[in-house]
């Protein structure tokens, strides 16, 4: 299987996922793309040895449709089997969403179906929680909400930062996301809980 990512920023879990499509791995990696040209991530990758793609969405405003056309020649071009969005920091239209519909993947920081959206961790915080994590699921055109394929829960610490509880869910994505991209990669689907 043919693997794409898409990142914005420094792609740990891009470099995760990469370094796991290894030996008898049925997926490999074959573009790592961008909405940053300056992302850190696109350095790693291509120490990785994995092909990249910048475009950035910047020129192009509010024309979403204009920067995903941007997007998808070189995306396109890698005829990826999977999409992986990994730290990708922008709303896909159902379009593009569509063009990947049951083969797109996306990591986000938080036990889904709570909090959605962004500042997951200092939302749990406030919220009292005693576990927070993260979770794979298929991307589908409703934001953060497509059928799951896995979860990582951590505990939240006495003293815990929106800081140090995000680098606690960030460790569990970089086991999860591998994981999970395995099994998918193989025609599995019920989704993976850990620990
Ligand atoms: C992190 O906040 C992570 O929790 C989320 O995307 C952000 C950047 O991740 N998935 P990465 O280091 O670029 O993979």
């Amino acid at each position: 299987k043919r693997v794409a990512i898409l990142i914005s920023g420094g792609g740990s879990n891009m470099v995760a996922l990469v370094r796991s499509m290894t030996g008898d791995h049925p997926a490999r990696a074959v573009l790592v793309a961008s909405n940053d040209p300056e992302a850190g991530g696109l350095v790693k990758a291509r120490e990785m040895g994995v092909e990249t793609a910048a475009v950035d969405h910047r020129p192009f405003g509010r024309d979403r449709a204009g920067f995903e056309a941007a997007l998808l020649e070189p995306v396109l071009a890698a005829k990826p089997d999977i999409l992986c969005l990994a730290g990708f920091m922008r709303v896909l239209t159902p379009d593009f969403v569509q063009r990947f519909a049951g083969r797109m993947l996306n990591i986000h920081p938080s036990l889904l179906p709570k909090y959605p959206g962004l500042r997951t961790h200092q939302r749990a915080l406030d919220a009292g929680d005693a576990e927070a994590g993260c979770t794979v699921h298929e991307v589908t055109s409703e934001l953060d909400a497509g059928p799951m394929l896995g979860q990582a829960r951590v505990p939240v610490l006495p003293g815990d930062t929106a800081d140090s509880l995000a680098a606690r869910v960030l460790a569990a994505e970089h086991k999860l996301y591998p994981a999970v991209l395995r099994r998918f990669a193989q025609g599995a689907r019920e989704p993976l809980f850990l620990p």
